[in-house]
């Protein structure tokens, strides 16, 4: 079958190729993929960035994102038959969304929101599981509760706008001048201008900011917490958490050092951090099909490119303007 292979890490160690088609196991779904979406995810992946934490042996193929049609079921596998439409952001190095097949553990799975085409659907499952592991699980995010979300037109946080907006959250988020107008047509109550307004000045009143930024930006953030707000950075640094969560306990003092600088000026502030990566999780986006279906939440496509051009599509994303999801089709 033709897929996007990384042959070796790199920003040109990502090819076209013929590869073996996947045999699912006893406990997979094995999906026709007709649509996968790009991630900066694939980006740092395909480039080594994370070669420790998540050891890719190349070459693998690529891909975080899909929505597709069932093609086979593994034996033990319980609630999908072949032909169902679903939707997946396969598990860490069970990747490969950009390929015609992809088997995928069941557990990572769920039926396709109805409403959703499959490049529309191909556009929801890292982000918004994304979005609701963080500001659900671990912010906690209350009626009411004031947060801020950095780069509102992206990918991820046209996202998380919608989702804080469904929590009952008031949202301020930042934007370039030409998107204020469609961050607020996704609910956010306030959208900043990042061109001309210094994000440092704004209120200190935020009980949660969530950062893809980087370190100035959650520096800032930090700043704009109320006493005991939360800053997450989806981004890093890294903390000892996360080394919980990956299941490498022994990796949480190199978590804890290189997140000790914005620990300790969070302890000063008197607010808190937390780095957040997000996990797969099928039982969840079943739910998040809900709210898609219902029109509570809906996906934010920027541009939808050709399976070929699958080259094209993360070279666009990596440019960093996406206003919303970048999808490719077959
Ligand atoms: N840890 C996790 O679980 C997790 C999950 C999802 C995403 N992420 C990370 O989050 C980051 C964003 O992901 P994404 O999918 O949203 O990427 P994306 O779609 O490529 O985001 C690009 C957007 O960011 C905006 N932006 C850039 N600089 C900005 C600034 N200074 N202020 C406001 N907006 C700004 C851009 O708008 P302009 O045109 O104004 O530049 C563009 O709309 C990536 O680093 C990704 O890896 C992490």
């Amino acid at each position: 079958m033709r897929a996007f292979v990384v042959d070796h890490h790199g920003p040109d160690g990502l090819r076209p190729a013929e590869v073996p088609t996947p045999r699912p196991g006893p406990g997979d779904v094995l999906v026709d993929v007709r649509a996968a979406s790009i991630n900066p995810l694939d980006r740092m992946v395909r480039d080594g960035e994370f070669k420790r934490l998540l050891p890719y042996r190349t070459p693998f193929v690529l891909g975080h994102d899909l929505a597709g049609v069932v093609r086979a079921v593994g034996s033990d596998v319980r609630g999908f038959r072949v032909g169902d439409e679903v939707y997946a952001r396969p598990r860490d190095l069970r990747i490969g969304a950009f390929a015609e097949q992809l088997a995928v553990d069941a557990a990572d799975v769920a039926l396709k929101p109805t409403s959703l085409s499959f490049a529309e659907a191909a556009a929801v499952p890292l982000v918004a599981l994304a979005a609701w592991q963080a500001l659900v699980e671990v912010a906690d995010v209350r009626p009411g509760q004031e947060v801020l979300v950095h780069a509102g037109a992206g990918g991820l946080g046209s996202t998380v706008i919608q989702v804080a907006k469904h929590l009952g959250a008031h949202v301020t988020t930042t934007a370039h001048t030409r998107d204020l107008e469609a961050v607020r047509a996704l609910g956010a109550d306030e959208a900043v201008d990042h061109t001309t307004t210094n994000v440092a000045d704004l209120p200190t009143r935020y009980d949660v900011v969530l950062d893809s930024l980087g370190a100035d930006s959650l520096h800032t953030s930090l700043t704009l917490l109320r006493p005991g707000g939360l800053a997450i950075s989806v981004v890093g640094p890294p903390d000892p958490a996360f080394a919980t969560q990956l299941g490498h306990p022994l990796l949480r003092p190199v978590m804890a050092l290189l997140s000790r600088r914005v620990r300790r000026r969070a302890r000063r502030l008197g607010v808190r951090y937390s780095f957040f990566f997000m996990r797969a999780d099928g039982a969840r986006l079943a739910q998040l099909a809900a709210l898609y279906e219902d029109g509570t939440l809906r996906p934010v496509l920027d541009r939808t490119f050709d399976f070929d051009q699958t080259l094209e599509a993360v070279a666009h994303v990596e440019h960093g303007r996406a206003r919303g999801k970048v999808v490719v089709t077959r």
